[in-house]
């Protein structure tokens, strides 16, 4: 595992981009694993601008993201479909049709999740993008028991409605429910970048140099073989 400090958002979201538009540039057709949050936000405004400049084509680039909230169409302002096509997809010449999130809506929620599970593991992720919540949450994988190891629906924890809750009008409009990548559907990426900022430095220590437990769900990372994590002290 290669931990990178850094001295502000705007060098970590630097570098993010850098470490995203080479592997483009690399396997101009290859899979990225992609993430919502504040802490990606920079990174996507990199890769937009670079787009703009011709220095990167996504036109063959397949993307799958992590997660969705249960219940929220793509069309709402607060669903992670609406984020990724604002940020980044709709600013850069990717096909949407190779953009894919869960569907929170899906009718029958099994079947969607066995789908987006069956599409992610076919494509198989070149570089999987994470964030990382104040609980140690990885996608939406809450503290548990047991590392899920696929994509399944999971009830938010009150800590994560809370902290998303600040994107939303009143606590009581965040989603509880949601669809998310498992432990098992993250760690088959061949390569995994994960971002955090200043807030998250306690629980990165812990989920880095702490025991592997369910508990801090990114903790499992350890047991992966090429993850960079890039941390900014600011
Ligand atoms: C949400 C997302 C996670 C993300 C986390 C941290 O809960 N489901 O994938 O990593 O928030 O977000 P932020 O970067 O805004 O701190």
């Amino acid at each position: 595992m290669r931990v990178i400090e850094k001295n502000s958002y705007e060098e970590m979201s630097a570098l993010c981009a850098g470490i995203l538009g080479a592997q483009v540039l690399i396997k101009p057709d290859c899979v990225l694993g992609l993430a919502t949050g504040s802490s990606p936000i920079g990174a996507y405004e990199r890769l937009v601008r670079q787009g703009e400049e011709g220095l990167l084509d996504f036109s063959r680039v397949r993307t799958v993201n992590l997660d969705e909230y249960c219940g929220l169409s793509g069309e709402d302002p607060q669903s992670y479909r609406y984020f990724m096509e604002e940020q980044l997809f709709s600013k850069i010449n990717i096909k949407k049709e190779n953009t894919h999130l869960p569907d929170g809506c899906a009718a029958d929620m099994e079947a969607e999740c066995a789908h987006y599970e069956r599409l992610v593991s076919s494509l198989g992720v070149d570089l999987q993008l994470l964030g990382i919540g104040h609980n140690g949450h990885i996608g939406f994988n809450e503290p548990a028991g047991d590392f899920p190891s696929k994509v399944h629906r999971v009830a938010l924890a009150e800590s994560t409605i809370k902290a998303n809750s600040r994107l939303f009008a009143r606590v009581e409009d965040v989603p509880t429910q949601a669809v998310t990548m498992g432990i098992g559907t993250i760690m088959k990426a061949k390569k995994i970048l994960l971002i955090a900022g200043p807030d998250k430095e306690a629980i990165l220590h812990e989920a880095l140099e702490g025991p592997i437990t369910p508990q801090v769900p990114a903790s499992v990372l350890q047991l992966h073989p090429d993850v960079t994590v890039i941390f900014s002290r600011k």
